[in-house]
């Protein structure tokens, strides 16, 4: 049972008395904060007295006359200027955990009306470096459809990879012209990653010589600007130092950016080699467009070459996701809908919906200067008619009713745009939800990067957590007071699951909305909120079982009374029973974070449950069996919450 709601909706009744829509202030029941405030703690007599005019106490204790509640909890308090405080009964306590002793679900109740959803995740650019911002789509995606799937939705997850964009032009110049064929029959993958970044580079390097004598023309004009400011006579200070403060301010952009672009500049003249390509190719950015088009055209021979590049592309991928655990149940890249596009650009002009603006086919949207454009002046569509196409495909296909979308932030104008066009076209009956996400910064506060900054970076940064998780394993190993337990083959297998875990419970532990910086030392903490802290706990449980010779599923069968004693004890119940709001949280609101932060606050208490409380050498018998049925639940509600982040489990470490 969902404790919270099930207390929300018990004051449905006696809050339709006051207002027709009692939703909002239902929401307003939320969990206490304090103990000593109760479990569950009401708060809406405040804004409700305001708004019908009354004494928020008495508003309080008149609902609570008419609400019914003393099945689960003890009478009701009315504190202060009209808080309700409710605090579960002892003994409805006790018979509710017990009752999860026999319960899979840890007592979460799967949905009545399951939907339909698609759940577009991961999503990295074949051929172009998939950075940490697509490794963050894809553990939340993967934590999402785990949830979903729980709550007992019908779930698909897809992969949308970018494998047709203009990237391939660029890996196609790069191939005509500056292949290592020596190099790419060895390691395609790396290959292919050099001539993207050669490619990518060469033009960079142009495009900074444009526009360089620009920027420092305007720094120099910003200097006299604020020299001239400075001297000014005849302005009163504090305007003078507002101005100022705006010119310096304009003046610290002006010069990051010819920082930029004279790095981009020098990077490449430093090398005599680079610079002779560079002059050889004045303009390889025009060329490389020109390929991608030939592609797009149907040119048989850039066809055949991305034929012959995206298998090893796609299996470099694949490397990465075999190491995290995580699967798609379809993978359609932009290139499956590129034979639907011109449908979509001629429907949506038959609409009326998109018209022709400057040679483009465009959509104008309402509270928006900048239309969306799905087709260019050149002809080629764009990532917004495959994204319309896509969403036709995943209704009319998939039979999709709500679509994820787990995407950084940054394109959330994109979507805004594209989602209000799919309900113009039609789709308005389904469910659109941008997923959105934040950067992962380095410790300097700049966008994290890895090393080489490609699929291969990604798969030595796994490396290197499972490197770095291994040296805890061995160290907490050789510490053991008995001397180590853990074999070489089982200590390789254990770094692997903190490695990989901790990776990705630190991407799932924040608020998917913020941006975080990636920190070695807090991801592995053995006492912290980390995977590996919950993962010790976990296995430190299977730790009293083995020791005491306990048969889980025979103590299980046998069942027996949980008391509860102490308040170490009621702490872990109520966390205990908490476990289905914390999966309904975490899915309803698309925040894995709510779980992570779940599972933290259950190890927590568990700790602090078990320093109390010498569980083997308990004599009472009763006693006893009810603290390891509580060891029991609360094993099974962090194997099963980390589960549902996508991540592992030892029973030894
Ligand atoms: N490949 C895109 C990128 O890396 C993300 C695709 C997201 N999904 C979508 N349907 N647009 O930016």
């Amino acid at each position: 049972m969902n404790i919270l709601e099930e207390l929300r909706s018990r004051f449905r009744e006696p809050l339709s008395q006051w207002v027709d829509d009692p939703e909002p202030y239902l929401a307003m029941v939320r969990r206490a904060q304090d103990v000593r405030f109760g479990d569950v703690q009401a708060n809406f007599a405040m804004p409700l007295a305001k708004r019908v005019g009354q004494n928020a106490r008495e508003l309080a204790t008149e609902i609570v006359a008419s609400l019914d509640v003393s099945d689960l909890c003890e009478e009701p308090e009315v504190a202060g200027p009209g808080f309700i405080n409710l605090r579960l009964r002892t003994d409805w306590l006790e018979q509710a955990t017990a009752s999860l002793v026999t319960d899979e679900r840890l007592g979460h109740v799967a949905v009545s009306t399951a939907r339909n959803y698609v759940v577009d995740y991961s999503a990295p650019n074949v051929a172009k470096p998939m950075h940490v911002g697509h490794l963050r789509s894809t553990v939340i995606g993967d934590s999402l459809c785990r949830l979903l799937r729980f709550q007992g939705h019908r779930v698909i997850g897809d992969n949308h990879i970018g494998d047709w964009g203009t990237q391939f032009g660029m890996l196609i110049f790069g191939y005509k012209h500056f292949l290592d064929a020596e190099a790419f029959r060895r390691e395609p993958v790396q290959e292919l990653a050099r001539l993207y970044r050669l490619v990518h580079q060469l033009s960079s390097y142009h495009d900074a010589r444009r526009e360089l004598p620009a920027q420092q023309e305007q720094l120099a004009q910003l200097r006299k600007q604020i020299e001239a400011a400075e001297k000014a006579s005849d302005v009163e200070p504090k305007q003078r130092s507002r101005t100022l403060k705006k010119l310096r301010k304009s003046l610290e952009e002006v010069a990051e950016r010819c920082r930029q672009l004279e790095a981009a500049c020098a990077a490449v003249e430093s090398s005599p080699e680079l610079k002779s390509l560079a002059d050889a190719y004045p303009d390889i950015a025009e060329q490389a467009r020109a390929e991608t088009a030939k592609l797009h055209a149907g040119d048989e021979e850039n066809r055949r070459l991305w034929e012959l590049f995206l298998p090893s592309c796609l299996d470099a991928l694949q490397r990465i996701y075999d190491r995290l655990g995580i699967s798609f149940d379809l993978t359609l890249g932009e290139s499956f809908y590129q034979p639907m596009l011109e449908e979509v650009v001629e429907e949506l002009q038959g609409k009326g919906i998109a018209t022709e603006s400057e040679g483009a086919v465009c959509v104008f949207v309402e509270g928006n200067e900048a239309p969306l454009i799905i087709r260019k002046t050149d002809g080629a569509f764009t990532y917004a008619t495959t994204d319309l196409a896509t969403i036709k495909y995943r209704r009319e296909k998939l039979k999709a009713e709500s679509i994820l979308y787990v995407v950084d932030a940054r394109q959330s104008e994109h979507f805004r745009l594209v989602f209000e066009v799919a309900r113009r076209w039609g789709f308005g009956n389904i469910d659109f939800r941008h997923v959105r996400f934040g950067t992962v910064l380095g410790r300097d506060g700049k966008p994290f990067k890895t090393r080489s900054g490609d699929t291969v970076g990604l798969e030595s940064l796994l490396d290197e957590a499972v490197a770095r998780a291994r040296a805890i394993v061995d160290e907490n190993d050789d510490a053991k007071p008995d001397g180590p337990e853990l074999d070489e083959a089982t200590r390789t297998a254990v770094a692997e699951v903190v490695g990989i875990g901790g990776i990705k419970y630190a991407d799932l532990k924040h608020n998917r909305e913020s941006d975080y910086v990636f920190d070695w030392d807090k991801m592995l903490a053995k006492n912290g909120d980390s995977a590996t802290y919950i993962q010790y706990a976990y296995a430190r449980i299977c730790g009293i079982f083995r020791k005491g010779g306990v048969d889980r599923e025979q103590l299980r069968r046998e069942g027996g009374t949980i008391r509860i004693e102490r308040p170490v004890e009621r702490a872990l119940v109520v966390q205990l029973l908490q476990f289905p709001e914390a999966i309904d949280a975490a899915a309803v609101e698309c925040r894995p974070n709510f779980l992570a932060q779940y599972l933290f606050a259950t190890a927590n208490r568990f700790t602090a449950f078990y320093d109390e409380c010498q569980i083997l050498p308990e004599q009472d018998a009763d006693r006893r069996r009810g603290w390891l049925l509580l060891c029991d639940l609360t094993a099974r509600a962090l194997k099963l919450g980390l589960e549902l982040l996508g991540i592992s489990v030892c029973e030894r470490m």
